[in-house]
């Protein structure tokens, strides 16, 4: 199925003064001539990492709203069964198998996926691992593969996308990032040091591909339930922190992360770049 040939919430730049376009006020809208807002019927979106957890939640309510997903992840065996299950709640799913650290996988996936007709406009840029040591037995070897698969991959997945547009630019890329980004923790120091790098990438590349009619923007998550914090959920002690310091007492639900995601990657958030979009609960905002 070619996804590319409806897309209605984007459009290649136009011409100043035009809705969308740089300078000038946008003209009013007539009747008919926006997409339904929040809606995505049409536009293909690539997920990285989308096998579980929040990239998982966040396949499912782009899918929800009408779009066709990608689902990434490193073995198109294990992607399998997720991507039968989303189907099989009407989500348009495929998946696309590459660990995104390897260029070459990468290269192949792209060209598996404009082989099926799929040129994604929307990516979230979604892969974050973890290395829980600090700096005294984190070494740098170390630390430059966490960023490596952490920030520079999310860079070499962008320039991916974008050059998949060709003459016809135009599409929509959250990234995710985390409170980490802008807060410190005692072993943390390579995921933190990424995350930063991502949300200083995404404002950049908002300024850079604006004029191009790209939107970018982050979402930066809290503690959230997902399989990744499985042994701290069942921590006592990790649960009561996240009760105390959080404003919602409570963990972040994968889909309150998938919500707020989805509605930058849509025409609800037209005119919304360059942001990052703090989700958690109030956690960061709490001292
Ligand atoms: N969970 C939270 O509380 C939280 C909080 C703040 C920020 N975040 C951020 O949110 C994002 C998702 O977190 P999560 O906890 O939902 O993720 P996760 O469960 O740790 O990872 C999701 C999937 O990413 C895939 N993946 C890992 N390395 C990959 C690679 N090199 N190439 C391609 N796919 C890869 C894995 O699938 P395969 O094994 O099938 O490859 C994995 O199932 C991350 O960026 C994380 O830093 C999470």
């Amino acid at each position: 199925m070619s996804s590319d040939r409806v897309r209605p919430t984007f459009s290649a730049p136009q011409p100043p003064g035009a809705a969308g376009g740089a300078g000038g006020a946008a003209p009013a809208a007539t009747a008919g001539s926006w997409p339904r807002l929040g809606r995505l019927d049409g536009v293909c979106a690539l997920v990285t990492g989308a096998r579980e957890g929040l990239g998982l939640a966040t396949a499912r309510a782009l899918g929800e709203r009408g779009a066709r997903v990608l689902l990434g992840g490193r073995s198109a065996a294990r992607l399998e069964p997720v991507v039968a299950s989303l189907r099989a709640e009407g989500v348009d799913a495929s998946s696309f198998a590459a660990d995104v650290s390897v260029a070459s996988e990468l290269d192949a996936a792209f060209a598996a996926a404009a082989e099926a007709g799929d040129v994604p406009r929307i990516l979230v840029n979604n892969v974050g691992v973890r290395d829980r040591r600090g700096v005294d037995t984190l070494d740098t070897a170390a630390f430059s593969a966490l960023l490596g698969t952490d920030l520079v991959a999310a860079y070499d997945v962008t320039r991916r996308f974008l050059a998949a547009h060709g003459e016809r630019p135009g599409g929509a890329i959250v990234t995710i990032s985390s409170i980490a980004a802008v807060r410190g923790r005692a072993g943390d120091v390579g995921y933190a040091a990424a995350k930063a790098g991502l949300e200083g990438m995404t404002r950049s590349l908002a300024s850079e591909l604006g004029p191009r009619g790209y939107r970018v923007n982050a979402v930066a998550p809290g503690s959230i339930a997902t399989e990744s914090n499985a042994e701290l959920m069942v921590d006592p002690r990790f649960s009561e922190v996240v009760r105390t310091r959080t404003a919602l007492e409570r963990w972040g639900r994968p889909e309150e992360i998938a919500a707020a995601v989805a509605f930058l990657a849509s025409g609800e958030a037209s005119y919304i770049t360059g942001h990052t979009l703090v989700v958690d609960g109030g956690l960061s905002t709490l001292f």
